[in-house]
């Protein structure tokens, strides 16, 4: 979906909120709409959790709350979603991790290539209430705060006709990355060129060859066509960065505390429903991408890619002190589940101390 697309939309859709709510008090007044965007398709775990989040606002607070959820960018891109949040003319969104630093520099810590040693590490890091809160709360005075994580799974980088078998691989090559600072860093470090831009934007630029490649999960090579273009897919595992689910302030904070605590209710189970759709959606895309869409899977040596990225670590840590406590927190679970489920990784894990300085 273009951009100039989305940007006449959401300006009509807000127009429309507007006159609805000037002209239709009384009925906003019994039944308040709950409006949550997110980037994904409607096959997508994303959107499979929201629409279970919605069923459990109906169940328990019907006549009061509806929920109404809109995928597919539909309000925007991420950026601008988070903006909409941030006013109040949407109540909820989900954003990738990566965009949440240019609105709070301490969710830098969780874009950190190679930070966490293993998905478990990852995992338990993102459950730990004292590790995410400082960061999740971050943003308060900015008008939004994150109410729980998703899982995005591991971020690997993929060509349309080069495999990247080593940093070197990308020197010269333009990948898109996400619009964050340290992503665009990451790249510089590894040697290839970053072209930050919304997801949205992905498939075309690929498509008409404007980007020679990008990085992601599985599921961006299936779920949004990218394997139709692309043919490698290169198991670096540079980063584990999970989705955001963000909520208005002053909604949260204006809630009757029976309707807070519905809602919180409503927000872990988004966090169980993704994630276990996330397992099964990530090897069902595994499967479709290597069998439909002919990509071919490589597993390159990570050791010289976590060399490569490691010096990110002291300067973000240099540029915000503020996170050391939060990044030692962190070695401690990667010294607990020290390796990876993912046998590509475990090779590289074995020699260099991938999650920590060494
Ligand atoms: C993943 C992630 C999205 C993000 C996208 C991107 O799909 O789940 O939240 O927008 O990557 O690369 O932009």
């Amino acid at each position: 979906m273009s951009r100039g697309f989305n940007k006449s939309f959401i300006w009509l859709w807000l127009f429309t909120v507007l006159c609805g709510g000037l002209g239709g008090c009384s009925r906003a007044q019994e039944t308040r709409i709950i409006r949550i965007g997110h980037n994904q398709s409607v096959n997508h775990p994303i959107h499979i959790a929201l629409t279970a989040f919605q069923d459990y606002i109906h169940e328990h607070l019907a006549g009061r709350y509806v929920v109404q959820v809109y995928p597919s960018e539909l309000l925007g891109s991420q950026t601008d979603m988070v903006q909409l949040t941030q006013t109040g003319a949407i109540d909820f969104c989900v954003a990738s991790n990566a965009i949440l630093e240019t609105f709070s520099k301490d969710y830098e810590i969780f874009n950190l290539p190679y930070l966490f040693a293993s998905q478990d590490a990852y995992h338990h890091v993102m459950d730990d209430r004292d590790i995410t809160g400082p960061i999740f709360d971050s943003t308060e005075k900015a008008g939004f705060t994150a109410v729980t994580w998703l899982d995005a799974g591991t971020r690997n980088f993929y060509t349309l006709n080069t495999p990247i078998q080593q940093p070197s691989d990308l020197k010269g090559m333009k990948i898109r990355v996400q619009q964050s600072p340290t992503n665009i860093e990451m790249m510089r470090l590894l040697g290839g060129s970053a072209t930050p831009m919304g997801f949205g934007d992905v498939y075309t630029a690929l498509q008409s060859g404007i980007i020679d490649g990008a990085e992601n999960n599985e599921m961006a090579l299936t779920d949004n066509g990218h394997g139709d273009v692309c043919k490698f897919y290169s198991y670096d595992m540079h980063q584990m960065i999970p989705d955001i689910l963000i909520g208005n302030r002053a909604l949260m904070e204006d809630m009757p505390k029976e309707v807070q605590k519905i809602f919180e209710e409503g927000f872990a189970l988004v966090n169980q429903v993704e994630r276990e759709e996330w397992v099964k959606a990530v090897e069902q895309a595994k499967q479709r991408a290597g069998k439909e869409q002919q990509v071919q899977f490589i597993y390159p040596d990570q050791r010289p890619f976590v060399e490569a990225c490691l010096p990110l670590h002291d300067r973000v840590l240099e540029g915000n002190p503020g996170l050391q406590p939060i990044y030692d927190a962190i070695q401690k679970y990667n010294e607990a589940y020290p390796s990876s489920e993912n046998a590509a990784s475990k090779s590289a894990l074995a020699e260099t101390k991938i999650g920590g300085r060494p």
